[in-house]
């Protein structure tokens, strides 16, 4: 079900919102950017603010991928953005450049036009002031009991915020999260799914303070893949200057996904964009998740106690996972909007 909010005070800029408030931590990443441009075009939700973290690639890199979207999207109302961190809580950087390229979207500044200038020239980065886990809060307390924060990355600038914020923090509504494994095999070891592998702390941190965490894990982001036919389909609807952009950074994806027999791109982070505007594309089930931090073999590894026994013999559950997904619907709802123009 959609939730639509009308406000009846202006909280920004003088501009009255008629839809849910969003903030999207991220590090742009093929996904990222597929999640960003859906976010970015659904009516129900308002994309006000963006904060960046280390992950797929540095955060410089991240940042400037957020601009170089929004450069192609022109949203109405462009949102706030800020740099987060640039290294997770206690570990160094692991990046995924072999699966996003390079430069996070698919080697999309070598790309050239036929006249040798670069079709994509470096954005110019402005961002805010504070850094990404103040930016967190502040969104969070101009709208509280409504934000939802959609976090597609490592979580480091959630564990930073809660650590200079958590009641401001817990004004968030919802905290959609992708990450983890709960039921399947992680995709950077056998244990750990990537944004919980690059920073197990902060992710132990976040699950461990009492907030309305909502998990979409690989067990239901690798159901839904978007293959390069449905994707050229949806080009072909709605050509043009967003289309050719969308199709020069997903080929990189594309092309990982063939050399590693898989079947599409799987739409990880869009699915987390997706469960955020409408909760009913998948089924949350109560759970108690930790996070290793000092396995072996196991870092990053989610401890989702499945256990079918009385529930006063276990921990309270602390977040919401999905092990379900309404693929059909998902894909739909993405193909529709991803191509489009911004809402
Ligand atoms: C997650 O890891 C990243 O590479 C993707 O962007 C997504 O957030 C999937 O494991
Ligand atoms: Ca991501």
């Amino acid at each position: 079900m959609v939730t639509t909010k009308t406000y009846d005070t202006n909280r920004r800029e003088g501009c009255q919102l008629t839809t849910t408030p969003v903030l999207i931590d991220t590090d742009p990443g093929i996904d990222d950017a597929l999640a960003m441009l859906l976010a970015l075009s659904s009516p129900e939700v308002s994309v006000e603010a963006i904060t960046t973290v280390a992950g797929n690639v540095t955060v410089e890199l991240g940042t400037a991928n957020v601009f170089r979207i929004l450069d192609v999207v022109r949203p109405a109302r462009p949102p706030r953005v800020a740099r987060g961190a640039a290294a997770p809580l206690e570990r160094p950087l692991v990046t995924a450049a072999h699966v996003h390229g390079q430069d996070g979207l698919g080697n999309l500044d070598r790309l050239q036009e036929p006249d040798g200038r670069p079709r994509y020239p470096d954005p110019a980065v402005k961002v805010e002031m504070l850094d990404g886990p103040d930016l967190i809060l502040d969104t969070a307390e101009r709208y509280p009991g409504e934000l939802v924060v959609v976090a597609l990355g490592p979580l480091t600038n959630l564990a930073l915020a809660l650590k200079r914020g958590a009641a401001r923090l817990r004004l968030a509504r919802r905290i959609v999260v992708m990450g983890g494994a709960v039921s399947v095999p992680g995709n950077v070891t056998p244990a750990a799914e990537f944004n919980f592998y690059v920073d197990p702390e902060a992710a132990a941190a976040v699950f461990n303070a009492g907030l309305p965490i909502e998990l979409i894990p690989l067990d239901v982001t690798r159901q839904v893949l978007l293959t390069r036919a449905a994707l050229a389909e949806a080009v072909g609807r709605a050509p043009g200057r967003r289309a050719r952009f969308v199709e020069d950074f997903s080929r990189f994806g594309f092309d990982f996904a063939d050399s590693h027999g898989e079947g599409g791109i799987a739409l990880h982070d869009p699915l987390a964009v997706a469960a955020a505007v409408d909760p009913g594309l998948v089924q949350l089930e109560p759970f108690h998740v930790d996070v290793e931090c000092a396995g072996t073999h196991t870092r990053g590894m989610t401890v989702a106690d499945r256990r079918d026994i009385a529930p006063d013999r276990k921990k309270a559950p602390n977040c919401r996972a999905a092990l379900r997904v309404d693929v059909e619907r998902s894909l739909r709802l993405f193909l529709e909007r991803v191509c489009r123009t911004s809402a």
